[in-house]
């Protein structure tokens, strides 16, 4: 089991699958304020897309059209990317997986918005449950408040990661995401999408205890720039 990852800071992810690059949610400097590098520093074979807004699109385009990736994502988004010149896009939708190189996707219910920079309509928000080839469950939360349905997750089976939201305020914050934790049953938590900005300012490592005492689960608290071996 080979699995890389590398926080680039607010939702976006880096993901090195036995040699396939998978970036989440692109969102690079300057843009972001708090990202490690900017998206010509990056490489990618897949982009996972959990929705349209402008702090998880805004270097898509960029990232695709330069790397040649594919970008897995709703079709609203798929269409909106096409008609700026991303040549590959996986259009799913909430429900629905799929089997790509680096293992099956599934993609799960945010509960959030999703409308793209421009005002354009970009589907339902999503997660996603990835189940790669080497036997690795991780779960992508996406944007989202917490929700009964993750109970679902937990329920097939749980998941050894899962990244989810803490910043509060436009997700879930820090005392919801100890709950989602426990509903999917994650193994290890990897808390996201805060500190970017002072409306979502949390305390990582507090949240880390509160997981670990409260729910015996393990955290992983990652900064800009930080990788991960699993
Ligand atoms: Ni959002
Ligand atoms: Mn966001």
């Amino acid at each position: 089991m080979s699995l890389r990852l590398t926080y680039y800071g607010h939702a976006t992810m880096g993901l090195l699958a036995d040699g396939v690059r998978l970036v989440v949610d692109p969102f690079f400097a300057p843009d972001n304020p708090v990202a490690s590098v900017g998206v010509e520093a990056v490489e990618a074979d897949f982009i996972l897309q959990t929705h349209g807004h402008g702090d998880h699109i805004a270097h898509t385009a960029a990232l695709a059209k330069r790397t040649g990736a594919t970008v897995i994502c709703t079709p609203e988004i798929a269409g909106w990317l096409g008609k700026q010149g991303v040549k590959h896009t996986a259009g799913m939708n909430l429900g629905g997986a799929h089997s790509f190189a680096f293992g099956r996707v599934k993609m799960t219910i945010a509960h959030h918005s999703s409308g793209l920079p421009d005002g354009s309509y970009g589907g339902n928000p999503a997660g996603f449950l990835i189940h790669f080839n080497d036997g690795l469950d991780f779960y992508i939360a996406g944007d989202t408040a917490l929700t009964y349905d993750m109970r679902l997750i937990g329920e097939a089976g749980g998941v050894d990661y899962a990244l989810l939201p803490i910043g509060n305020n436009y997700t879930m914050g820090p005392d919801d995401a100890v709950t989602a934790a426990q509903f999917v049953q994650a193994k290890h938590v990897i808390p996201v999408h805060y500190n970017t900005w002072p409306v979502i300012a949390q305390d990582g490592e507090a949240f880390a205890e509160r997981l670990r005492r409260v729910a015996e689960i393990d955290c992983t608290v990652m900064r800009p720039g930080d990788t991960l071996d699993i």
